[in-house]
């Protein structure tokens, strides 16, 4: 079966990361929109190179209210085409937090997202996705799923850092947190966190600190208001630590939370690209390409 790549606009860098990696050809669509706001597909490169195919769109799912209705109309073109499997990259795995009823009434979007895409795609390659009451996506997803680890790239990055003191701002984080710590034998810390609202979170530093001089570096999966990270520079400040380098995985960015953090006192604002941002410093791209050429 031959394979094919297809960035879903905005995905292109990646696309062209995995392409470099496994000769996959790349094809080509477009995803326009009537006045009404309805989507139009179209293949536009060659379409009988679809027949039995294999395809590999690429779509980080940031902003999934705009993005996941136009996907799930270009995966049912591709197989309309005559696509026989369509595998999806999503390097950011939105619709993942609401993973419980937290309050009567709620509903578990996390199980119903992952209901939708599992009957749209044959598998799915994402990085660090919000696992937290659940071990591993086989609970809610009923495909093939690949996690890919996101520490070595991190771990990368602070190298560059004399004496990092690596510091989670939650329960969930200590899983990144403590990864990238193994790959340099550093300390790290977990707050502890309470969220009362979308933008009202509180934190609190029980238990001992290294001795000695630290480079302080926050690690989180999702900067989104930016409110759990500003708390957390807020607390090294608290602690003595100084000016910390804040490290977000997924840019999700819903505020200016860059400018939050930088008037909270954080030395820099740091995050993958999984999702396309200014901050992006981190790239994970190299780990998608030489995961997907191992197929
Ligand atoms: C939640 O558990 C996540 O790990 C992040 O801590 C959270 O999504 C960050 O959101 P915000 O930036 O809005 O505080």
């Amino acid at each position: 079966m031959s394979t094919l790549l297809l960035a879903y606009p905005g995905n292109e860098q990646l696309t062209n990361a995995i392409h470099h990696d496994t000769q996959w050809p790349i094809i080509d669509a477009t995803i326009t929109h009537f006045p009404d706001g309805e989507s139009h597909i179209r293949v536009t490169s060659q379409v009988a190179e679809l027949q039995g195919a294999e395809v590999v769109v690429v779509c980080t799912l940031d902003q999934p209210n705009t993005h996941l209705i136009p996907l799930s109309l270009l995966v049912h073109t591709l197989r309309d085409l005559g696509a026989q499997r369509v595998q999806l990259v999503a390097p950011y795995l939105s619709y993942m937090r609401q993973d419980e009823r937290f309050h009567p009434g709620e509903g578990v979007t996390s199980r119903y997202v992952a209901a939708m895409l599992s009957q749209w795609v044959d598998e799915l390659w994402t990085m660090a996705p919000h696992l937290h009451r659940h071990d591993d996506l086989g609970a809610l997803y009923h495909i093939p799923t690949h996690c890919l680890d996101v520490s070595p790239a991190i771990a990368a990055w602070v190298e560059q850092l004399d004496r990092p003191l690596l510091i989670g701002p939650d329960d969930e984080s200590e899983q990144w947190v403590r990864a990238v710590a193994q790959h340099h034998q550093t300390p790290y810390i977990i707050f502890d966190k309470v969220r009362r609202g979308d933008r009202d979170v509180e934190l609190t530093h029980r238990g001992h600190l290294p001795e000695g001089q630290f480079t302080p570096v926050i690690i989180d999966d999702i900067i989104s208001t930016g409110q759990t990270m500003a708390k957390a520079v807020q607390w090294t400040q608290t602690l003595g630590l100084g000016k910390p380098h804040c490290v977000g995985i997924h840019a999700v960015f819903a505020d200016d939370a860059t400018t939050l953090l930088l008037e909270h006192g954080a030395q820099s604002v740091i995050t993958c690209n999984t999702i396309a941002h200014t901050t992006n410093q981190v790239d994970v791209h190299p780990i998608f390409a030489q995961a997907l050429k191992s197929i």
